[in-house]
This record gives C-alpha cells, structure tokens and sequence, in this order.
C-alpha cells in the first residue's frame, strides 16, 4: 500500500530544446532498454519553459510514459506581467507538475511564503500538482532546529489548502546545504525531516492526506546514494538536479527507486 515513488529530474537552467529533445530520446530508449516498468516509478522532467514544448511534442508522437513539468510559474493568470508564464499556458503544455518554492527560487526572486502560496494555488486550479519544495539552511541546521524549520515551511504555505487540495500536493525536503554539493543528507535524517512533515501534515488534514502525499528527497542525490535514501519508510522519491543531467546516471537512479 506504499506511495508509488517518483524520480524528479530538474534540469534548472541547463538544455536548450534540441539538448533536451536529445536528452529525453536517449532517456525513453535507456528505460525501454533495461525494462524499466512505469508502473512501480514514476518518472518526470523539469525543463526550461523554451523547452517544454517540444518535450510535450516528443511524448505524444512516441507516447512516453515519462510525465514533465515547470520549474516555477507566476501567480497571476494574464496581463501585463512581462516575462512570467501562467498555470494555465503551463498546463495548455500537458504538464502535470510545477515546482514551487525551490530555494533558488527563494533567493534570487522575490518569492515568499505569501507568494508561493499563491503559486501553489495557481497550480492546483490549473488541475496539476505542486511540487512543494523546502527545507533548511547550514545555519540552521547547526541550530538544531532543522525538522522545526521545514515542518514550518509546509505548514505555513499549506495550511488554508482543503483536504482535498492538500492530498494532491507534494513535498521535496531539499536542505539547502546539501543542494549541488556532493553533501547529501544521511538516509536518517531524510527520513526524521520526511516523518516529521507527514505527522503534520496528519495533524492537519488527517491520516488519509498524510498517508497520500509523497515526499521527495532532495540534495546531492545519485546512484551511489538512492539506494539507501529510498529504504526509508517516509522518503517517497527524489528530486535530482545535477545527476540529471546525466542521462545514464538518471537512469539508473530510475533503476533504484
Ligand atoms: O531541484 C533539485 C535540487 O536542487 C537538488 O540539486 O541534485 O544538484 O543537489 P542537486
């Protein structure tokens, strides 16, 4: 009765839509060739807006069963907000999720939780799901006060949700110390931080909900490391940045999960 896990690839600002055509090709053909069943993964991609069309072009022709998504998207849903791009032109793409509230995102834009809860429900009216991503910093951490922080995170962008609305959200626990630089966080503290966000998640919109909701983890994720990530009871999946862009080593993070 687990959670189907899912491997998240987010590429960030890296492919151009020939690469990223090139990329899912090999990465269709990889999953194929090692018999890679869909049914116990999922998997999905996180291009570029300038890519997302032709990724969307090269599943329906080959009928992929790997599923694709947005790295952000604006709040708003039309006007004169020049360069944003809305749910509802992400969602005309076919894409099933939109990453929300990576740190990155936190840093170099003005996103705050105000705003990603804005984002978050721009996304669920649009029929897809969000990606919600949080967790804490070094200094945090070395507080000790890392679980409190992340659990606060999902809390206080989550809690006006409906029951129904929280059941379709997802959550990444990416502590930010540990993003793109080869420190991943040790399978135990994945899993506490994992825990404690799907106990208040429980708290909050019942046992049905906190059962549901997957949490992925993030951060320094490769082959070498998923294996034990992924043993942890709470720990539902992965989202992956800099291995991938790999596409055999995505691969088989795929073949792990
Ligand atoms: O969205 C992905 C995360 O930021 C993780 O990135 O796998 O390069 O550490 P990373």
């Amino acid at each position: 009765n687990r959670r189907i896990p899912m491997v998240a690839g987010n590429w960030k600002m890296n492919f151009d839509h020939i690469e990223a055509t090139a990329f899912v090709q090999k990465f269709a053909w990889n999953l194929k060739d090692c018999h890679f069943d869909y049914r116990k993964c999922e998997v999905a991609l996180f291009p570029s807006f300038t890519s997302l069309r032709s990724v969307q072009v090269l599943v329906q022709a080959d009928r992929l069963k790997i599923n694709y998504g947005a790295q952000s998207v604006s709040v708003t849903s039309q006007g004169a907000f020049t360069g944003d791009v809305s749910a509802d032109m992400i969602a005309a793409l076919g894409c099933k999720y939109v990453i929300v509230g990576h740190s990155e995102r936190r840093k170099y834009h003005p996103e705050d939780d105000a705003n990603i809860v804005d984002q978050v429900r721009a996304v669920l009216a649009d029929g897809m799901q969000p990606i919600l991503c949080v967790g804490e910093s070094y200094e945090e951490r070395r507080q000790g006060i890392e679980l409190d922080f992340a659990v606060g995170q999902v809390h206080d962008v989550t809690r006006d949700l409906s029951d129904e609305e929280a059941a379709r959200m997802i959550v990444a626990y990416e502590p930010v110390w540990a993003i793109g630089t080869g420190m991943v966080a040790t399978p135990q503290s994945a899993q506490d931080a994992a825990h404690a966000i799907r106990d208040d998640l429980t708290a909050t919109f019942g046992p049905e909900v906190g059962e549901k909701v997957r949490i992925l983890y993030g951060g320094s994720v490769t082959s070498k490391n998923a294996v034990e990530l992924i043993g942890e009871p709470d720990v539902d999946g992965f989202l992956i940045g800099g291995a991938a862009l790999d596409v055999n080593e995505l691969t088989r993070i795929c073949r792990e999960t």
